[in-house]
């Protein structure tokens, strides 16, 4: 490796970083991250902190899982690469795909179709939905539905299915025929109700509104996170999906969960669809699928959907789509033993034992701190604050504020994410107790420097 004062040197300077302006990460170069064990990261200067971010959502079993790393390495002995694409296959993948059948079992969904990340998984699910209704000759069926708030990739559909503004503006003009519906989020909603229950009715009604105006026949899909992320963490009222099922249910109209963060564990269930007793259509997935280490996905396919591209005659079933990494024999092997190491470790047990910790902890950092105008969390491993600099008007903090809460949070020991003015805690689905109260004490060192 290059010395530190070169990669100082060079930090930012012949890279744009993902989610960040250029002029930004030159002005404020990123922490340099040069190694990692446990739920710990280290940075080039050997300060080490407890990172709640879990890497991106992903590193769900930390950074020390060996079986992962084994399986990586040894596969990369035997077969490095070859394609899915008609004709070849290889035995990782066909391994891989009868272990996800069984784990998937209880949500409905009994096939996979392979990707390269969450992205890639988002893009794939729009696809076969709409490939779907045309099978049935139902080619009407064309537009998407989703949350404002939600966050799905980057790709063209997934950033037209998305509810941010700032993932979509600058790449404008997106898909056509994609429209928004309110998000389950008490804290600022249109309706201004602040009551769970009544506002998930609220926006079932807008759902309910938007299909009767778009006319039932020309939606293919409404695509939602079970908990919305990387929008804040918006945890919806238990009766919010299983209404959005029913609705698109009655409409003919395709559920597609987007669990690329939340399958596997996150919420304290296997799945976040499972979380709320509901069966989606399709369910896309990555991220803690290979726990970070290989870039991989799978799209999850319900089998009521199955026998429509399975029986197809008309030719029409024909799949037009894939990637070169569909299904990676590497990437393979390292699902097959994360999934194993998942399912022995029971990690939704102790995400949502820690995930309450946190939770409570930050309810309590609220009592402290004005900043704090909400918590959000209470499912598993996931978690948010939200900051204001006033908490009747709920005017957003200022960057710098919260810039400064971070870095002094690092340096008391917790890596945590900011991301506008919230405040994201993700962290490895195997965090310890103690670590838990290091995440809290370091973001109370962090709130104490900016009130
Ligand atoms: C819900 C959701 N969908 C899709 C994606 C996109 O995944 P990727 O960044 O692997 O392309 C993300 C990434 O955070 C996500 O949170």
């Amino acid at each position: 490796m290059k010395d530190s004062n070169f990669l100082k040197e060079h930090n930012a300077k012949s890279l744009w970083h993902p989610m960040a302006h250029p002029a930004d990460s030159l002005a404020n170069p990123p922490a340099i991250i040069t190694s990692a064990q446990g739920v710990k990261i280290t940075d080039i200067d050997g300060h080490e902190a407890v990172d709640a971010v879990g890497g991106l959502w992903n590193v769900n079993l930390g950074f020390s899982c060996q079986p992962v790393k084994d399986a990586i390495a040894a596969q990369l002995d035997v077969l490095p690469y070859y394609s899915t694409f008609r004709g070849t296959t290889n035995d990782q993948v066909i391994q891989l795909a009868e272990e996800l059948r069984k784990f998937f079992a209880p949500d409905g969904l009994t096939r996979a179709f392979f990707t390269s990340g969450g992205s890639d998984s988002v893009e794939t699910a729009l696809r076969l939905a709409r490939q779907y209704h045309k099978i049935r000759g139902e080619e009407g069926r064309t537009k998407l539905l989703s949350l404002k708030k939600g966050y799905h990739g980057t790709h063209m559909g997934g950033a037209s299915v998305n509810g941010n503004a700032n993932f979509r503006t600058q790449y404008e003009p997106l898909l056509p025929g994609c429209f928004h519906i309110p998000a389950p989020y008490t804290y600022r909603n249109p309706f201004n109700e602040s009551d769970p229950e009544r506002l998930a009715q609220l926006c079932l009604q807008a759902l309910e509104d938007e299909i009767a105006f778009q006319g039932a026949a020309t939606v293919a899909a409404f695509i939602m996170e079970p908990i919305l992320g990387a929008g804040g963490v918006i945890p919806p009222h238990p009766s919010f999906m299983p209404g959005v099922r029913e609705i698109c249910s009655r409409h003919g109209i395709l559920l597609i969960a987007d669990e690329v963060i939340t399958a596997f564990g996150r919420t304290g269930s296997w799945s976040g669809s499972r979380h709320w007793g509901v069966q989606p259509d399709l369910m896309a997935t990555a991220k803690a699928i290979t726990n970070g280490y290989f870039p991989f996905g799978a799209v999850m396919i319900a089998d009521h959907m199955t026998e429509t591209f399975e029986k197809d005659t008309t030719g029409k079933a024909a799949i037009g789509h894939g990637y070169t990494y569909s299904g990676h024999p590497v990437g393979a092997a390292a699902a097959l033993a994360c999934l194993a190491e998942t399912r022995r470790l029971n990690v939704p047990e102790n995400a949502s034992a820690r995930g309450t910790q946190i939770h409570q902890g930050l309810l309590a950092l609220q009592q402290k701190y004005d900043l704090i105008g909400d918590v959000r969390g209470g499912h598993g491993l996931m978690c948010a604050l939200e900051l204001v600099s006033d908490r009747t008007t709920k005017a957003a903090v200022d960057k710098k504020t919260i810039g400064k809460l971070q870095e002094v949070a690092y340096e008391a020991g917790a890596m945590v994410r900011v991301s506008g003015p919230n405040i994201i805690l993700s962290p490895p689905l195997v965090l310890s107790e103690a670590e838990a109260e290091t995440i809290l004490s370091a973001l109370d060192k962090g709130f104490a420097a900016v009130s």
